[in-house]
């Protein structure tokens, strides 16, 4: 599959080298939190490049300058439950006025298919820009489930960050919303039986949460 142009897969050796390290088994829980935070922290930089900016007034020591800062409403970040939230932490670090949302999205069992257990957005979402988080993209249920509800509640702006991805998931993230550009740290090679992506690093909620 040749990715469209909206699908950016990032490129740079430290951000593959720290998901190299979190898919180690042996990566334990706060290790593994402290590498979502930070690649989110990196994803995020190349995802607000768009980001608008005013000039202001600032008095320096020497003198007084117009000089750029972001303009607008806060930026709005977006956790998918749970384990978004890990990433969430890494945004609100660069960027710590920005308002956030949740939403809560479990994959059932049996079909794979996502059901929403909870939604509390913003206010004002149409005039912010949005980032949707979560460390997997799979199916692309969840993601694409999160984006209609955001869209549904106004959000125009948005934009997703996944770290890993699998192909499947970003096709069909892209077929149900190719207005939203999607930041992918990897694309995996595909997904087991269980929708587990391969080679992937196994379930990211029980690793950043510690809950297996
Ligand atoms: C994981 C992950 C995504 C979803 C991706 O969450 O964090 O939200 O699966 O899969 P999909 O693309 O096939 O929808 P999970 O359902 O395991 O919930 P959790 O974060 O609460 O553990
Ligand atoms: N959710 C995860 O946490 N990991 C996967 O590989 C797929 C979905």
């Amino acid at each position: 599959m040749k990715n469209p142009n909206n699908v950016i897969v990032l490129t740079h050796p430290l951000l593959k080298h720290k998901i190299s390290m979190m898919r180690d088994k042996n990566t334990g829980t706060a290790a593994f939190r402290g590498l979502v935070e930070e690649l989110t922290l990196l994803m995020a930089y190349e995802a607000l490049a768009s980001l608008p900016t005013e000039l202001v007034e600032v008095d320096t020591p020497l003198e007084k300058c117009m000089t750029p800062m972001i303009s607008g409403r806060k930026l709005c970040v977006v956790p998918i439950l749970r384990a978004g939230l890990g990433m969430a932490e890494g945004i609100v670090r660069l960027v710590p006025s920005a308002r956030i949302g949740h939403i809560g999205m479990y994959r059932d069992p049996e079909t794979h298919r996502p059901v929403e257990y909870y939604c509390k957005l913003p206010e004002h979402l149409d005039e912010r820009m949005i980032l949707v988080v979560d460390p997997m993209l799979a199916t692309g249920g969840s993601a694409v489930d999160a984006v209609s509800a955001i869209k549904a509640h106004g959000g125009k702006n948005i934009k997703l960050l996944n770290i890993i991805a699998a192909p499947e998931g970003v096709e069909t993230f892209n077929n149900a919303h190719p207005d939203v550009p999607v930041y992918i740290g990897n694309i995996d090679r595909g997904m087991n039986e269980n929708k587990y992506i391969l080679p992937g690093l196994g379930d990211a909620g029980d690793r950043i949460f510690g809950t297996k």
